[in-house]
């Protein structure tokens, strides 16, 4: 048996953008392991949620489009599957959590029948099975007086029960991927913390695999197993969450982790990486990062990178990867 689950193999999604099509996401390869956390990081814009709809085929075409690739889940191209095929993918196999829950949820039905309508989409039972199983689940994911909660429809809870909803919708057919987008950035930190540690211990409860999406580092630094570094629509670095930690090997990454604040130090203004994220009609022909890099010369002003192995599945899009050190990093 393989140990992947998922395999994205050289995806590019384009994006009509002024009537031309522009690719947002480019010769981007990872794998998601079983049981596994891989957290997809990276600056607003930098295509983590596109990358992620292209796992569910999401993407709307027009405008968008998957250009290139192949993603396997458990060794079948999603790719390649008719819509009616991948309808019973999505919810059964993989399910989505994303950040504002509000948009996701009917604001016309209780919580306790959304839940249980999806469990009715995908399972044979009836109609008060599928209701039990709804409270079941808003107890699993500490929802206080789930019978009660159940009958309540979204507005009248607060934003971090409603999240509590749809992860509660989302494990309600075990799935065994959760795709999740920045799912407590609307959340505040107290709740963001229980929210993640609630997916965390689900992962480990029901054998699933995470995708978790963010542009925290402190997040996926508590969170993750793997971490992909995404910038520009294409990944940068990805390595084990110790490596991207203790010894990033990206200019990109190594800024990333100079942002995050900490607690223990007193300072006037938080570090953040000059410059901006380019716009995808306007990419550098070299290297995407080199604008905003203190280490950038001609050379990765004229030739792009490619991802480089650094060994132990640590791969770097630098031209200086491991050379770093010399160069004062
Ligand atoms: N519906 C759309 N139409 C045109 N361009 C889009 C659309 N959705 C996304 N894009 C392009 O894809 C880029 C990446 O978006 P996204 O994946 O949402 O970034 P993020 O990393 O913040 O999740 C955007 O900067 C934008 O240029
Ligand atoms: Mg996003």
């Amino acid at each position: 048996m393989s140990e992947q689950l998922v395999e994205v193999k050289d995806l590019k999604v384009t994006y009509y953008q002024n009537g031309v099509e522009t690719p947002v996401v480019r010769n981007v390869s990872f794998e998601i392991k079983k049981n596994e956390t891989l957290g997809l990081v990276g600056e607003s814009g930098s295509g983590k949620s596109v990358t992620s709809k292209a796992i569910m085929r999401l993407i709307a075409e027009p405008p968008g489009k998957i250009a290139n690739g192949e993603i396997l889940f458990e060794g079948k191209n999603l790719l390649k599957m008719k819509e009616k095929q991948m309808q019973k993918v999505r919810g059964k196999d993989i399910a989505m959590i994303f950040q504002e829950p509000m948009t996701s949820l009917n604001p016309l039905y209780t919580c306790g029948s959304q839940i249980a309508e999806a469990i009715l989409l995908h399972n044979k039972c009836s109609k008060q099975e599928a209701w039990e199983r709804a409270v079941e689940i808003l107890k699993m994911v500490g929802v206080p007086s789930p019978e009660k909660r159940a009958q309540s429809y979204p507005h009248e809870l607060s934003g971090g029960m409603r999240q509590r909803v749809m992860i509660a919708i989302a494990l309600s057919c075990n799935p065994r991927l959760l795709i999740a987008d920045e799912p407590t950035t609307a959340l505040d930190p107290t709740i963001q913390a229980q929210i993640l540690k609630l997916i965390h211990d689900m992962q480990k409860e029901k054998d699933m695999s995470v995708l978790l999406i963010t542009h925290d580092m402190g997040i996926v630094a508590e969170n993750c197993d793997r971490v992909a570094v995404m910038y520009a629509g294409q990944i940068l670095e990805i390595a084990d969450v110790k490596t991207i930690f203790g010894n990033p090997a990206h200019p990109y990454t190594i800024g990333l982790l100079k942002a995050i604040p900490k607690l223990d130090e007193k300072v006037d203004r938080l570090y953040n990486i000059r410059g901006m994220v380019p716009r995808f009609n306007e990419l550098p022909n070299g290297c995407t990062f080199g604008p905003r890099c203190d280490f950038c010369d001609k050379k990765c002003e004229e030739e792009a990178p490619q991802l480089v192995n650094m060994g132990d599945g640590h791969l770097v899009r630098c031209h200086y990867a491991g050379y770093l050190p010399e160069r004062g990093i």
